[in-house]
């Protein structure tokens, strides 16, 4: 079984097919996604909300994000995986980023690194791939920003806000991000940024246009006891087992069927 790399993603997005990826943060899901045929495995800070139980992400450590890493990496063959540098890992500075960075990859076995923000953290992603480290952008609902947003809403709705992400997007690419995921934006601009850019888009809320789409793993089995976003699925509701609902939601991806009108939005 040959390992997906950036690259893969890349020539993957060159001939039109949809990247899959959930969310994981130990051993056996990790197994049970990688077996069922997951393109990339996101151990996202959402753990902190769906393992942890805090109301925002924000709270989790480096070394909360190392421990659940290196859970996942011990069950994976296959996909590629991405774990996020949580909040106030990598703010500060691109030295700083670098050092968290370092964590994440040596310690908890990740493969590229995702950070949320878009041009004030261009020197970081540039100063993290000039030293070997692949790096996933992640714009529009930042959740580590959520105060600042004012909740989880979309992003990009006014033509000046659609303006910011789309240049962001733009940074990124150039600082030498290798992804870019887009979280709860309008379809329409998540559509032209993925036309824009040659790097592969991720999208969570960003439309069927996007060069591949991530859910978290416990909304879409209905396994989070708090509402779910709008934009996800439940997968385990037509399906016997989670193994099921997994291969259901990538053959949904791939075929385009998912996500459809119902999980998007529209600019105002
Ligand atoms: O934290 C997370 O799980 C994420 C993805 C869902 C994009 O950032």
């Amino acid at each position: 079984m040959k390992p997906v790399t950036v690259s893969t993603l890349r020539e993957m997005k060159r001939r039109g097919e949809k990247i899959t990826c959930l969310t994981a943060y130990d051993y056996s899901f990790a197994n049970l996604l990688d077996r069922a045929g997951v393109d990339m495995i996101m151990v996202g800070d959402s753990l902190g909300m769906v393992m942890q139980g805090h109301d925002t992400t924000l709270p989790v450590s480096v070394a909360d994000m190392v421990y659940h890493s290196r859970c996942v990496a011990r069950g994976v063959e296959r996909a590629l995986i991405v774990t996020d540098m949580p909040f106030m890992s990598y703010q500060e500075s691109p030295q700083h980023a670098f050092a968290s960075a370092g964590r994440l990859m040596q310690k908890g076995g990740a493969q590229v690194v995702k950070l949320e923000g878009g041009e004030p953290m261009a020197a970081s992603v540039r100063f993290l791939v000039e030293r070997g480290i692949p790096v996933c952008a992640h714009l529009g609902l930042t959740p580590q920003s959520v105060h600042q947003l004012g909740g989880y809403r979309v992003q990009g709705r006014d033509v000046t806000a659609a303006e910011r992400i789309r240049h962001d997007a733009k940074v990124m690419q150039d600082a030498g991000a290798s992804l870019l995921v887009l979280e709860a934006v309008p379809s329409a601009l998540a559509k032209t940024i993925s036309m824009d850019l040659e790097i592969p888009t991720i999208g969570i809320g960003a439309g069927p246009d996007c060069d591949g789409q991530v859910l978290v793993l416990h909304d879409m089995l209905g396994l989070y006891p708090r509402p779910s976003p709008k934009f996800s699925k439940n997968f385990m509701q037509d399906a016997a087992s989670p193994e099921a609902a997994v291969k259901a939601y990538i053959t949904a991806v791939k075929s385009g069927a998912f996500p459809g009108p119902e999980h998007g939005f529209h600019a105002t």
